[in-house]
């Protein structure tokens, strides 16, 4: 396994320093679709490309946790037309991915509130957990109707339950016990952020997680963020001094 993963990885990486947690926020698809004179979905749909060649460069060069922002909180204020495409896209890419993505060892997890979403996307969404439950090549997170706020929220009403019924004590409130209650409870914290199409913002993703995550912002629109980019991603990542308030 080692020298397999040793071989594939792109001579400029030092694979001492590989990253254990890459999240990406995909933007650009619309743009990208514009430029060529497409429909908006025509970017959705190639960027599903992107992600899919990225998750496998992630299993090959021993990145262990691959998170996208796929569909935000805010994005429902989109036109419905483009919502429901959007719904179906992830719905029949699971559908279509997920026997290779399970023979790959990929596990499927996802962040979010599943309960606005479609049923039959929910179905499947419950299927890929299940069935790749146990797979331990790569973590594949996910973020469907996410919203950092909305997920700190809930996290903060699920520990006042708890405290409120004697289960837990006001004193056993720290840090650690805090990020069990998120959505990426287990995953350690990004090491690297990456996000396309030259906004700076965090557009509420993962906010409490990115506390100390280093940032790669680039202009490429998501459906062009090719793996040589995701190399050079990484490699400056891997010159970044992490002091993490240390001098
Ligand atoms: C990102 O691309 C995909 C989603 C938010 C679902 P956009 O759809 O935001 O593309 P732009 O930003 O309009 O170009
Ligand atoms: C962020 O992109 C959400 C996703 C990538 C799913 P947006 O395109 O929705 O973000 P804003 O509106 O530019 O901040
Ligand atoms: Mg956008």
């Amino acid at each position: 396994m080692t020298t397999q993963l040793i071989t594939k990885l792109p001579a400029i990486l030092d694979p001492t320093k590989i990253p254990q947690h890459v999240a990406a926020i995909m933007d650009g698809n619309g743009r990208w679709a514009k430029r060529q004179g497409l429909p908006r979905i025509a970017g959705h749909q190639q960027g599903a490309n992107t992600v899919k060649s990225l998750l496998r460069c992630c299993k090959n060069w021993g990145i262990a946790n691959f998170t996208v922002f796929a569909f935000s909180t805010e994005n429902w204020s989109r036109p419905a037309v483009e919502v429901n495409f959007l719904m179906q896209l992830f719905e029949g890419l699971l559908n279509s991915q997920l026997e290779q993505m399970h023979s790959q060892g990929v596990r499927i997890r996802f962040l979010g509130d599943r309960s606005q979403v479609p049923i039959a996307l929910q179905s499947m969404m419950d299927k890929s957990i299940d069935k790749t439950a146990d797979n331990q090549a790569v973590t594949f997170n996910i973020a469907i109707n996410y919203g950092s706020r909305n997920e700190i929220i809930q996290a903060c009403r699920s520990i006042a339950q708890k405290v409120q019924s004697g289960k837990l004590d006001l004193q056993q409130i720290d840090e650690s016990l805090f990020t069990q209650y998120l959505d990426t409870s287990g995953l350690p914290d990004p090491d690297l952020l990456i996000r396309t199409s030259g906004e700076q913002r965090l557009s509420n993703f993962l906010l409490w997680q990115l506390a100390y995550t280093e940032l790669y912002i680039t202009d490429t629109y998501w459906p062009d963020f090719s793996n040589d980019e995701f190399v050079r991603a990484i490699a400056d990542y891997q010159q970044r001094d992490r002091r993490f308030g240390k001098i």
